[in-house]
């Protein structure tokens, strides 16, 4: 029997079903299930009898949706009827006991909640993958010398090892934001039933056990209302996705004639329809790409949430796909950059001679002007007009005449030998010898630590 007289409309039924894309759900739709037969026998609320009827069924059904035959129908709307429908025709009318005591609306959360668990688990995983390469990346090149950029200008030489690991840590806070949020879908919402919890003295807490819960969600109405868990994966992923473009922007710099500072591997790189020579970054570009398209499924769930009412409405199925769209492109985003990281090889002698420009040694100059008892202020002032005597007269700074020195500061010609000295390269990275700047001595701490950060989650 139905309420309605009418048929629902074509149309309005492809406009509310769900099922093409929240089939996905199927092996967190089945666990619960069996979890929640499992409960109701135990209280009581069904047979023994029928519970292992519910369990061998449940069986049958996954077997079909893990081999890809089973037969999905035309007016199934979404996984969880498909489910209990095709659980139904096997199992027969006790098909229809297992939704004692369970509403669609709990049941859906907690089926998201579990994914969203298993894709922060998995996302942290290939996080570390990376982080790993990028580590092992940055002590093969321990002291290549590279420039700095500020501006895209050269602005001071760093190591190599000092700029790979920069994304490392990027990594390892984006690590922890998806440990944030694997913990805050650990609430269940199942037991909550449509809003208000449900008539029967059901054990949730064997129920979050099961499935691997932390807690039981304490408000019903909260639980089936609730998606802010969905709003921090997204978050993550967000994030995440936009260090990787930033990751992907410097690759396709690098790898260009113009830098010429790295050569991506083959295996991530494309080649041109009409143009023999090339060899294009496009996985690098599609790093860059793709993040404005996670930050956007993160905006898009804030929209739906936003302004929404209590409890449970429609709109919240429109949770599912940004979060399955966002692990999918993150994912492979990162499996990306741990291929191209891993097999980039990096240019020595271009990396050199890019760094290897004096002008970058203007600071250093400066701070040994500040040495000598000048106020830094002062120091730039007087820099800067020397790079301009240099830059107008077409010499590098260490050519500049001790008149020339004299004539922008009796200090500094005063200290020539100190001057030139300053200007020999390995002397600009070496001085940087602050707490994790990019000397060698704090590269080498800092690698330390990267070691045990990487190692930390492995074990949490
Ligand atoms: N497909 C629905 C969703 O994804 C399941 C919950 C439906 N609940 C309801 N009361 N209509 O949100």
């Amino acid at each position: 029997m139905s309420r309605f007289h009418d048929p629902p409309d074509p149309d309005f039924q492809r406009l509310n079903a769900s099922i093409a894309f929240d089939r996905r759900l199927w092996p967190q739709d089945v666990a619960q299930s069996r979890a929640h037969a499992r409960m109701l026998a135990e209280r009581g609320i069904i047979s023994g009898e029928d519970r292992d009827a519910l369990l061998a069924g449940l069986d049958a059904v996954e077997r079909e949706l893990r081999e890809e035959s089973f037969p999905f129908a035309d007016d199934d709307e979404d996984i969880h009827m498909a489910i209990e429908r095709r659980l139904t025709e096997i199992a027969g009318s006790v098909g229809g006991r297992l939704h004692t005591a369970r509403s669609r609306n709990d049941q859906v959360v907690t089926d998201l909640a579990m994914y969203v668990r298993s894709r922060s688990a998995q996302a942290r995983e290939r996080i570390s993958r990376l982080m790993a390469t990028l580590l092992a990346r940055a002590e093969e090149h321990l002291d290549w010398p590279m420039p700095g950029y500020t501006h895209l200008q050269r602005a001071q030489p760093v190591y190599l090892s000092h700029h790979l690991l920069a994304y490392f840590w990027m990594l390892a806070r984006d690590r922890t934001r998806f440990a944030f949020a694997q913990d805050q879908a650990g609430w269940l919402p199942l037991g909550a039933g449509a809003l208000a919890g449900v008539n029967f003295d059901t054990d949730r807490s064997l129920l979050a056990r099961e499935l691997g819960f932390s807690a039981v969600a304490p408000n019903s109405i909260d639980a089936v209302s609730g998606r802010d868990f969905a709003l921090d994966y997204l978050n993550a992923a967000a994030t995440c996705s936009t260090h990787l473009s930033r990751l992907g922007a410097e690759l396709v710099l690098w790898s260009s004639a113009e830098f010429g500072f790295c050569e991506l591997p083959d295996a991530w790189s494309s080649g041109s329809s009409i143009m023999p020579q090339k060899k294009n970054p496009d996985a690098a570009e599609m790093l860059r790409a793709k993040a404005p398209r996670v930050v956007a499924h993160l905006a898009g769930l804030h929209g739906v949430l936003h302004g929404l009412p209590l409890t449970y409405n429609k709109d919240l199925q429109e949770d599912k796909e940004p979060v399955f769209d966002a692990g999918d492109t993150l994912e492979l985003t990162l499996a990306a950059a741990t291929g191209m990281i891993a097999g980039a090889t990096f240019d020595r002698e271009r990396l050199r001679d890019a760094a290897a420009d004096e002008l970058l040694a203007a600071t250093d100059i400066a701070d040994l002007l500040v040495r000598l008892g000048l106020p830094f202020r002062e120091a730039h002032g007087i820099v800067a007009g020397l790079v301009r005597t240099a830059v107008d007269s077409g010499r590098p700074l260490s050519e500049l005449t001790p008149q020339e020195l004299a004539e922008h500061s009796e200090t500094l010609a005063d200290h020539g030998a100190e001057y030139r000295e300053v200007l020999a390269q390995s002397s600009w990275l070496e001085s940087k010898l602050s707490e994790g700047g990019t000397s060698l001595a704090r590269v080498s701490e800092q690698i330390a630590k990267a070691r045990a950060v990487l190692d930390e989650d492995a074990r949490s």
